[in-house]
C-alpha cells in the first residue's frame, strides 16, 4: 500500500517526519537526497560526505507540490530537496517493497515444487518465477538445458559470476581412478555441504547433467533450515550448541591445504538460519571440555540423522539437460550409491555467489525484461 500525503507530519521532538506513526530522523530523511548536486544520476552514490553533515539538522518545512507521492522538504540549514513518498514507505516497511528478495520457506520430503524449462526462461515472468522458488526453498531444477561439454559455464552465468577454486572454474562429476574427492566415486555420499573449509564457502552450486546411463546416482536434498527448526524444537540446547562452537574444517589435497573455524549453523539478522556448514569427513571440534564436547556430539549426531532422515529428503534422477541450482549455505545435498561399470555418467558442477540471482531478481522487479544478469563492459 502506498504512503499518501495525509499520513505524513512533521516531528516536533525530533526535527525529523512521522510518516503513518513511523519517526524519521531528520539526517536519515537528509541521507536520501536524490537531488542532482547530491547523487550522481548514473551510480546513484552520493556527491558528498554524510558524515560531515550538521549534526544539528532538522527540517524547517514540509508540503505536497501535487498532493501526491512527491514531498517538498526544506532544512534547518536552507537546503530543498524533493522525496518520493512510496520510495520513503517501501524503505521503512509501511509498503511492499518488490525489490525484497522472497524470504526462504522452510520444507521437507513432501514439498510440492515446480520444474522450470530452460526454453521458456527468455519470459520475464518465468524467470522472476524461478528466482522466487530458488528464494523461498534455496534450489531449483531446469531442465532442456543444451549439453555441450562446459556449456554449464554459460548457463551459470546467465545468474551470476563464477566462483573458481582450486577444482577449477568448473568441475567435472565422473568415476575416475585415485579420485582426490569422494564425489567422483560411485558411492553413496551422506548428506553434506560443499566446501565449509573455504573462505568465503562457495555460495550457490549448479550441477549440471551431460551424460546418464546408470540407474542409481539420484541427488538428494534436505533443508538444512528444516533440520535446524527440528533439532531446536527437540533440544533447545543441542540447537544452541551448534550456533555456539565454531569447527575447524580442513581440506589437505594435491593441491593446497583450506582450512576455517565456523559454527555448524548461522543466522542472519533477520534470525533465519543462513549457514549451514555439515561436511563430516573434514570437521574437527576443538578441544572443549567433555560435558560441553559430550553436548556438541549428541548435537552433531542429531543433525547428521536428520539430514538423512527420508522425510527431510527429496531425491530425483539426473537427466541430459537437467540443472540443478541450490543455496549451498542452506541445503544438505547428496546422492545414491550407483553402479559405475553399469554405464556413463557425467554431471559438471560449478558455484556463483548469492548477489547475481538476487540482483537479476530486483532488475526484474523494476520491469527490466533481460533475463540474463548484465556484466559492465
Ligand atoms: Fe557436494
Amino acid at each position: 500500500m502506498a504512503a499518501t500525503w495525509n499520513q505524513v507530519t512533521m516531528d516536533a521532538s525530533t526535527g525529523g517526519l512521522n510518516i503513518g506513526g513511523k519517526v524519521l530522523h531528520p539526517l536519515w530523511l537528509r541521507e536520501r537526497v536524490i537531488e542532482p548536486d547530491a547523487l550522481d544520476p548514473i551510480s546513484h552514490q552520493r556527491l558528498y560526505e554524510p558524515a560531515e553533515l550538521r549534526p544539528d539538522i532538522s527540517i524547517k518545512t514540509i508540503k505536497s507540490s501535487d498532493n501526491g507521492p512527491n514531498l517538498d522538504v526544506e532544512f534547518s540549514d536552507g537546503y530543498k530537496a524533493v522525496f518520493n513518498l512510496n520510495k520513503l514507505a517501501c524503505e521503512i516497511g509501511l509498503a511492499d517493497n518488490p525489490e525484497n528478495i522472497p524470504q526462504p520457506k522452510s520444507w521437507k520430503t513432501s514439498l510440492e515444487f515446480k520444474r522450470f524449462s530452460w526454453n521458456k526462461l527468455d519470459d520475464p515472468t518465468e524467470m522472476k518465477d524461478l528466482l522466487t522458488a530458488y528464494f523461498e526453498n534455496a534450489f531449483c531444477i531446469m531442465d532442456d538445458t543444451p549439453t555441450d561439454r562446459d556449456s554449464l559455464i554459460d548457463h551459470a552465468e546467465r545468474f551470476g559470476f563464477l566462483r573458481t577454486t582450486n577444482f577449477g572454474a568448473i568441475f567435472n562429476v565422473e568415476t575416475k581412478p585415485a579420485a582426490t574427492d569422494l564425489a567422483y566415486t560411485d558411492v553413496a555420499l551422506a548428506s553434506h555441504t560443499d566446501n565449509p573449509y573455504r573462505l568465503p564457502v562457495p555460495s550457490i552450486q549448479y550441477l549440471h547433467c551431460l551424460a546418464n546411463e546408470v540407474s542409481g546416482g539420484l541427488s538428494t536434498l534436505v533443508d538444512g533450515m528444516a533440520v535446524a527448526e527440528a533439532i531446536a524444537d527437540e533440544n533447545q540446547a543441542w540447537g544452541d550448541i551448534l550456533e555456539k562452537v565454531p569447527v575447524r574444517f580442513r581440506y589437505e589435497g594435491p593441491t593446497g591445504i583450506y582450512e576455517d573455524m565456523a559454527p555448524l549453523i548461522a543466522r542472519d539478522y533477520r534470525g533465519f538460519v543462513n549457514h549451514i556448514r555439515f561436511s563430516p569427513r573434514l570437521d574437527f571440534v576443538p578441544a572443549l571440555d567433555p560435558d560441553t564436547l559430550s553436548l556438541f556430539y549428541a548435537a552433531r549426531r542429531r543433525m547428521h540423522e536428520l539430514a538423512n532422515d527420508l522425510a527431510f529428503q527429496i531425491q530425483f534422477p539426473f537427466k541430459p539437460g537437467t540443472l540443478l541450482m541450490m543455496n549451498n549455505y542452506r541445503l544438505f545435498h547428496g546422492r545414491t550409491a550407483f553402479n559405475g561399470q553399469q554405464g556413463y555418467r557425467h554431471l559438471q558442477g560449478c558455484y556463483i555467489d548469492h548477489d547475481g540471482p538476487q540482483c537479476l531478481y530486483r532488475l526484474l522487479a523494476t520491469g527490466d525484461t533481460d533475463t540474463h544478469i548484465k556484466r559492465e563492459t
